[in-house]
Parts: C-alpha cells; sequence; structure tokens
C-alpha cells in the first residue's frame, strides 16, 4: 500500500494498487477527454464533510419549512432511519423497504408542510453547506474539455441546483443533476415529486437510465441535448463517492476503464481497509479536490 501525505496537511491519500492505478490512468489518457464522463456523489463528497468544527449539511438537512413543526418532524425520521441506513445487520431487502419509507414520508411531509421555490433559495443562501476547496476549478476544466459531469444523488435535485448557482456563481453546460426533482404549482408552491423515487439503495437503477444519451431526458438543463455529451459514447469513467454503494452509480455503463475515487469522511478506523480495497484512490480526513483536478488534467 503506498500512501502520500497531500498539501503539507493531515489530508491523506490512499492507494491501495498503484500499479492498476497507473495503467488505468494510461488507458484513460489514451481515450482523451472525448471517450471520458465524471460521475460524481453530491453530499460529503463534492460537499466538505466538516465546516468549521460542524457536520456540513446535506441537500435534505437544508430545506427549513416555515413551519418549524414539520423540520422537527422530518429531524425524527432521520434520527430514526439515519442509524438503520448504515446498520451492517439489516438484510438489503428489509433496508431498501426502510429507505423507500423514509425517502417517502419526508417527501409527504416537505409537500404537507408547504415548500417554495423562494423558500428554497433562502434555505440555501442561510445553509451550512460548502464544496471542497477545487470543485469549482474541477467543473471548469471539464467544462472546458467537453467532459460531461453528471451528480447523481438520493438528496434533492432542486436544493443541489440552488446550492451550485448560489455558491459557484454560474451555470455549467456540462453538468446534469440526477436526483430527486421537485414540481412546483404557479404560485411557487411544491406540489409533488417527479418520476420515481431515488434513494441511497436504488441509485444502481437508476444508473440505467443514465447510460442512454442525455438528449432523451434532458428537459431539466439546457446544452446537454449536444451529441458530443451522450454517455453512451464515453467508456471511460471517473466516478467520485464517498460510500461503497456509490461505486454502483456506474452500472448499467458498459465501461472500458474506470478509476474510482473515494472520500471516507467518518470512522476512518472501522471502513479504511474496505474503503481502500473499493476504491483506486481514497481521500481521507475531508480532504481537498485539488487531487482529484491534478489527476483530472493528466487525464484530460
Ligand atoms: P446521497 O447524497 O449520498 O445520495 O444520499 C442522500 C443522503 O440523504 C442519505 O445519506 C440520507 C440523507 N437523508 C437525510 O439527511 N434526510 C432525509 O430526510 C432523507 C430522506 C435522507
Amino acid at each position: 500500500m503506498e500512501q502520500i501525505v497531500v498539501n503539507g496537511s493531515e489530508s491523506q491519500v490512499v492507494v491501495d494498487d498503484s500499479n492498476l492505478l497507473q495503467k488505468k490512468i494510461s488507458a484513460i489518457r489514451v481515450g482523451g477527454p472525448g471517450k471520458l464522463q465524471v460521475i460524481a456523489d453530491f453530499d460529503g463528497t463534492l460537499t466538505k464533510y466538516w465546516i468549521d468544527g460542524c457536520r456540513g449539511q446535506g441537500s435534505h438537512n437544508v430545506v427549513q419549512q416555515e413551519d418549524p413543526e414539520f423540520n422537527d418532524k422530518r429531524q425524527k425520521l432521520y434520527e430514526y432511519y439515519h442509524p438503520l441506513e448504515f446498520d451492517p445487520t439489516i438484510p438489503l431487502d428489509e433496508k431498501t423497504k426502510l429507505m423507500e419509507e423514509w425517502w417517502g414520508k419526508t417527501h409527504a411531509l416537505l409537500i404537507e408542510g408547504g415548500v417554495t421555490y423562494n423558500g428554497i433559495q433562502n434555505s440555501v443562501a442561510k445553509a451550512r453547506i460548502a464544496f471542497r476547496d477545487g470543485v469549482t476549478e474541477l467543473l471548469e476544466l471539464l467544462e472546458e474539455k467537453g467532459v460531461p459531469v453528471l451528480i447523481f444523488s438520493a438528496g434533492l435535485a432542486d436544493i443541489i441546483e440552488e446550492v451550485l448557482k448560489q455558491k459557484v456563481h454560474r451555470s455549467f453546460k456540462n453538468v446534469r443533476v440526477v436526483s430527486n426533482r421537485m414540481v412546483f404549482d404557479e404560485n411557487g408552491h411544491l406540489q409533488s415529486f417527479k418520476g420515481k423515487t431515488i434513494h441511497v439503495l436504488n441509485k444502481n437503477e437508476h444508473a440505467l437510465d443514465m447510460a442512454a444519451p442525455l438528449h432523451d431526458h434532458c428537459d431539466d438543463v439546457k446544452g446537454l441535448g449536444d451529441e458530443k455529451y451522450a454517455l453512451k459514447k464515453r467508456t471511460n469513467v471517473l466516478l467520485l463517492g464517498d460510500h461503497i454503494g456509490d461505486l454502483g452509480m456506474s452500472n448499467g455503463l458498459d465501461y472500458e476503464t474506470r478509476i474510482s475515487v473515494g472520500f471516507l469522511n467518518d470512522r476512518v478506523e472501522d471502513s479504511l481497509e474496505c474503503y481502500r480495497k473499493a476504491f483506486d484512490i481514497l481521500y481521507l480526513n475531508d480532504a481537498s479536490m485539488h487531487g482529484v483536478l491534478k489527476l483530472a488534467t493528466h487525464l484530460c
């Protein structure tokens, strides 16, 4: 195992098999940017896990409803279901039912308790959420090179897009958010959610949809209808995630070479062995995105 200290800080990067990584890097470089796509999780991957000593908020926690009773109810659901999400003793089929239950109840509370588009903008403005250093530069580089980025999340698409707008101050024509998308009525009130719910355990199923050319279903994000972003033809993947389950985001894609980059944010001791085997490159201690930026520069 090769272990390199980057940035002179406590952040560390762990590469379990550097020969294999080197081979993958060479293969992707040969293919060039025209064959590459990036698939990234949002919470805890593109965003910082810790902000000023406190946990950064996820896209779900950012939403503040006007009636605090509904925020409390969602928080209670979080306290009940979140430990179950990470409980290794619950069989997968049972856990899937529990996650469907959690997402169903949360979405119902968001509709019942009222959420407006303006409310989302205000919630994001006040939220404790920040991109890892280097994320903006990474998205800019990938845009310049014409490499599509799929942000794939079991969170809330509208929040993720608002965070991009407010924290990065610009839009990217190569970025598409695949997540739970709100439908607002003519007065800007949340009415329903679009399509099938994406929760942590069915991200893989949705990966199959995204393998279709983007122009088949890109009504939400302009610019991605361009044939050059057609994902099926891009058989090299740079995948970024913070859960082992995030590796499933590329399922359904018939990829040639995939480099997976993991961020192990919490309980490092417990999960290091498993994460370092699962990801080609593993960042510890809430590292910046600068290492990935360097890698992407090399790959494109
Ligand atoms: P992801 O961003 O890694 O795809 O996962 C979404 C996270 O959202 C997941 O870890 C659970 C969390 N979550 C909440 O914090 N509050 C909620 O109400 C729900 C349904 C999920």
